[in-house]
């Protein structure tokens, strides 16, 4: 536990983000955030902690032998996708008990107003707002502590989550209101690309999910090459030609989508992509799409699969990524109490 606690505004450039071990990964996951990761983690600019958030997956409840198996292909799918556990730190939640422990104080900090306002907590919820969990309602807080437990300085995720960035935000800006100091970062939401909000391929007005009941909505990371062709072979679209510049794209939501599913595959801009592609029919951009959807996802889901023969090798590397990222957290966490006035902190 050697790191230093900084309490001024200079914080150590530290990239943290988080994937729930909730069932499988989609297309949305890979283009929205975990092929951000990998850019992020080879671009060396930042220290990067990724981490499976198995506490934030039981919010709502999880069959336990499918979350461990969860969490570990989730795991799987890290390193077969790009991250390097040399170069990043990559750990599953519940196995640094400091993101808990924050999670309490922000508990205290955050209030239930903020929380009401989350559109995730009144999707999730549902009507029956009384029966869902306590956990699922402060999930906010907890996701807080995620990221200020590293003094994270920036967090790449997709469009949905911006508005739980937002409560973290807050909750620093409070905290450090409250208690008269400039201890946590104000975090900077990393946004950005073609593909931060993946759609579904049936209704382009939804986003892709892995909890849509339609399997035929989402390409998920471990569909074979012809599930893939199928999918997006069956995708909705429109009756147009593709246009040659990104404003004629407007009010198309399933061309549009298409095409920033090509753009996050082929790390081209829309813009890119169209002075190709401009003009063409879907029946023929659709095999284009499918092609390079199978030369970019086959390579991870076959690495992903050999990795699950692995289970000791995973395990280990969870291990490790727990270790090193309490040295970064249990400092932090020892500050905070003693700023909050806990004794024998
Ligand atoms: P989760 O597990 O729902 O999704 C993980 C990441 O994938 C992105 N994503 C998408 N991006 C583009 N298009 C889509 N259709 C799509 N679907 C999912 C999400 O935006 C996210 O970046 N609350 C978070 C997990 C979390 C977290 C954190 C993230 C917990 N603590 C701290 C960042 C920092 C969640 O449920 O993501």
């Amino acid at each position: 536990m050697t790191e230093a606690v900084q309490t001024s505004s200079t914080f150590t450039p530290r990239v943290f983000s988080g994937i729930q071990p909730s069932g499988g990964l989609t297309l949305g996951n890979y283009l929205g955030a975990m092929k951000r990761f990998v850019d992020m983690q080879e671009a060396g600019t930042h220290e990067t902690v990724y981490c499976m958030v198995d506490l934030h997956a039981i919010t709502v409840w999880q069959d336990p032998d499918k979350l461990r198996r969860a969490t570990r292909e989730l795991c799987a799918g890290f390193i077969a996708a790009g991250i390097d556990p040399a170069k990043s730190i990559l750990f599953n939640q519940s196995a640094v008990p400091e993101h808990a422990q924050l999670a309490w104080i922000f508990n205290c900090v955050a209030r239930m107003g903020w929380m009401q306002r989350m559109t995730q907590w009144k999707d999730k919820a549902g009507k029956n707002t009384q029966n869902a969990s306590l956990g699922l309602f402060a999930y906010p807080a907890l996701m807080a502590a995620d990221i200020l437990i590293y003094h994270a300085t920036h967090v790449p995720v997709g469009e949905d989550q911006k508005q739980h960035l937002e409560l973290t935000r807050d909750v620093a800006i409070k905290f450090n209101h409250d208690y008269g100091v400039d201890f946590f970062p104000v975090t900077e939401p990393v946004i950005e690309g073609a593909a931060t909000r993946v759609m579904s391929l049936r209704d382009g007005s939804k986003k892709m999910s892995k909890s849509d009941p339609s399997d035929a909505s989402r390409i998920n990371m471990t569909d074979d090459a012809d599930t893939i062709a199928k999918k997006i072979r069956k995708a909705k679209t429109d009756p147009e030609a593709l246009p040659s510049e990104s404003k004629g794209l407007e009010d198309r939501p399933e061309a549009r989508n298409l095409v920033n599913i090509y753009a996050g595959l082929s790390g081209q801009t829309v813009d890119q992509v169209l002075a190709d592609v401009g003009g063409k029919q879907f029946s023929e951009f659709k095999p284009m799409l499918s092609e390079l959807a199978v030369a970019k996802l086959a390579p991870i889901s076959t690495e992903m699969a050999r990795l699950m023969q692995e289970q000791d090798e995973i395990d280990k590397i969870l291990a490790q990524g727990a270790g090193q990222a309490r040295e970064l957290a249990a400092p932090i966490l020892k500050k905070t109490y003693e700023i909050v006035g806990m004794v024998g902190a």
